[in-house]
């Protein structure tokens, strides 16, 4: 089997030219590749393919793979996926495309530009991973080192302004997940969620601007790297003689990043080498809201709903939780406190807190506050914080040990079937925003309709461009804005942009966030999770602290990552 492989190669290391100290096998134009062939661009070592990889879905992915070891790893790929009898081509003209079975262009790999940049000749995959199209001075037109998904390699850099995104869930699923890391411009290094636009939930500061994230080919170890200087080294150790393990690095599908190692000649697996995150459970969202993390081991992430909550999804919990009805705590004294040990709600949102207290404090504070449904309590520091709503993050893992978090529950189960007469209506509460003020009103009619079933058909197809606040801004004739978009404005905190040319609701900004999360529970598509007329003026007051709805939250999620 291993002479079949090097035959190839020993003859390809005697007849090629050598590019850089790396030896390659060059695929010139008019070549390509049919999905279902078996057939790949090897390195000259095959110790990476570029070809069609199948996925257990019987499609076709573009993508660089290690060659010589069991299980595929694609280090990069290019979807969406296709069927039988597609190809890949290295045309005449030097681009490298995904064309149909009837040999019209299907997908642009890389492309030339028009006549201005120089015409690409050759291409070559690498014994380094990078699959790299050169022009007739052997200078590179396009790399797929600059162009990363999910993973680095030793020898590539993640440069200033540079993204890498995790891959969705399951096997088959390689679109866009939901995590990121994110070189930024200002010398950060974050993870964060991408579709949530959170809080990063795990970062490196450097205060130094352009900066990369360097994978050091001799020393296969991850540095923050200014210039020529190192400001930053994540990972410190791997198993050496680096030449004989094949590395990467990658941001998984529950949002961490890892490097690994695989031994060349003995492995039978990847060995974890580093991680930015050591309790898998701080990853922001990573069971969505009202849910609960656990993970007892420290590898493992099991999702389950807070206790007495209900999947929004049965078959993917991970999904998150709704309450089974919203309950009026200011209404009610039929309610009981659980206490939960070694457990704590999200980690970024307070809404306040008490300190010096003891637990009996704490309980009594949650108690005595019919505003409040949660709170966690660390002994340690003697503070009991309260929390917002929804509860986002919600865990019992090792970055929880000895916090107490405390829950309101319902004891009148009755009080979950939705009394009508009690539910709100939509346009009483537009005239009162009439009477506030006529910029507002028009902004929750607009809501209530962006919220209709039927347009949010509509308006689904027209989204597809607008994949986060910042890109507004390109959008400011499509008035359909609205709906999830106000959303993901109001949780990543980037309401201004939606409003930036009215400067009468900048000058109250905060009242108009407020007011937008009111008007989003007064028309969230679960009738029964509507807020009755009572709370609203309570939420208006600021008697009553206003959060992001749940399951609205979750839907924005799910409509976005179509
Ligand atoms: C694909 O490659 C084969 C041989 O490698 C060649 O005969 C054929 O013309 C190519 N097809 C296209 C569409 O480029
Ligand atoms: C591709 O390889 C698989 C596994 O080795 C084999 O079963 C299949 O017949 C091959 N397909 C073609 C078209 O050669
Ligand atoms: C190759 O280099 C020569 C000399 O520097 C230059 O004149 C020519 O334009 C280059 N060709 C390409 C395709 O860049
Ligand atoms: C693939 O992953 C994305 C992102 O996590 C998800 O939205 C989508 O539903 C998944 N697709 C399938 C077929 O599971
Ligand atoms: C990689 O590490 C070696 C040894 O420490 C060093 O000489 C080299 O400059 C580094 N390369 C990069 C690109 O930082
Ligand atoms: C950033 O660094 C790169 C490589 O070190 C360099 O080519 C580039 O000019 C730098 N840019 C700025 C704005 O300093
Ligand atoms: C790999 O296997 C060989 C022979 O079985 C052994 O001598 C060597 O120590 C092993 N290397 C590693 C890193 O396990
Ligand atoms: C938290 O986890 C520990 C250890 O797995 C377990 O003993 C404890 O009951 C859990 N607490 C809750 C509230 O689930």
């Amino acid at each position: 089997m291993s002479l079949g492989i090097c035959l190839p190669c020993i003859l390809a290391l005697l007849s090629l030219p050598n590019l850089n100290g790396i030896h390659a096998i060059e695929i010139k134009p008019n070549t390509n590749i049919t999905a279902g062939s078996n057939s790949t661009w090897k390195s000259p070592l095959g110790d990476f393919e570029f070809g069609f990889h199948e996925l257990p879905n019987g499609l076709f992915l573009v993508g660089i793979w290690f060659g010589r070891i069991k299980g595929r790893t694609l280090v990069w790929y290019h979807g969406p996926p296709v069927g039988q009898n597609y190809k890949i081509q290295f045309t005449s003209a030097g681009q490298l495309i995904v064309a149909n079975p009837d040999g019209t262009t299907a997908q642009n790999i890389f492309i030339t530009g028009n006549g201005d940049a120089a015409a690409a000749t050759s291409a070559y995959m690498q014994d380094d991973g990078n699959f790299v199209i050169m022009d007739s001075n052997l200078s590179h037109v396009w790399q797929s080192f600059n162009s990363p998904t999910n993973t680095i390699l030793p020898g590539q850099t993640l440069q200033s302004n540079q993204i890498l995104y995790s891959k969705g869930k399951g096997l088959s699923n390689y679109s866009t997940g939901n995590f990121m890391l994110h070189m930024l411009e200002n010398g950060n290094l974050d993870l964060r969620s991408y579709l949530w636009s959170g809080p990063a939930y795990w970062y490196i500061s450097t205060s130094t601007l352009n900066v990369s994230l360097v994978f050091n080919a001799t020393t296969a170890l991850m540095h923050l790297v200014s210039g020529t200087r190192i400001t930053y080294s994540l990972s410190n150790n791997t198993p050496t003689p680096v030449k004989d393990y094949y590395h990467r690095a990658t941001i998984d599908e529950n949002g961490n990043f890892q490097q690994y190692a695989y031994h060349k000649r003995n492995g039978t697996e990847w060995r974890r080498v580093w991680r930015a995150v050591e309790d898998p459970c701080r990853v922001n969202a990573i069971c969505g809201v009202y849910g609960l993390c656990t993970s007892p081991d420290n590898e493992l992430v099991k999702c389950e709903c807070i206790p007495g909550y209900i999947p929004l999804d049965h078959q993917d919990v991970s999904k998150g939780c709704q309450p089974p009805s919203v309950f009026n705590y200011c209404e009610k004294t039929s309610f009981k406190l659980q206490v939960f040990e070694d457990t704590d709600f999200q980690f970024d949102t307070n809404f306040a807190r008490i300190t010096k207290v003891d637990l009996e404090g704490c309980k009594k504070a949650v108690m005595n506050d019919c505003n409040i449904v949660a709170a966690t309590y660390d002994a340690s520091t003697s503070t009991c914080a309260k929390k917002r709503l929804p509860l986002l993050n919600a865990r019992n893992s090792s970055s929880s040990k000895g916090q107490i978090a405390l829950l309101k529950f319902a004891n009148d189960v009755e009080s979950k079937i939705p009394k009508k007469k009690n539910s709100f209506n939509v346009r009483i509460f537009l005239k009162v925003m009439l009477a506030v003020t006529a910029t507002l009103a028009g902004f929750f009619g607009a809501l209530a309709v962006y919220y209709h079933p039927f347009t949010q058909r509509l308006t689904r197809r027209k989204k597809k461009h607008m994949e986060s606040c910042q890109d507004v801004e390109d959008s400011e004739d499509d008035d359909l804005v609205l709906s999830n978009l106000v959303l993901r404005c109001v949780v990543s905190k980037k309401l201004e942009l939606l409003v930036r040319h009215d400067s009468e609701v900048l000058n109250d900004f905060k009242r108009f966030e407020e007011m937008a999360l009111v008007g989003l529970w007064c028309v969230h598509p679960n009738p029964a999770l509507r807020p009755s007329m009572k709370v609203v003026m309570q939420m208006l007051d600021g008697a009553v602290e206003v959060g992001v709805p749940p399951l609205v939250y979750d839907m924005m999620m799910a409509n976005e990552s179509l």
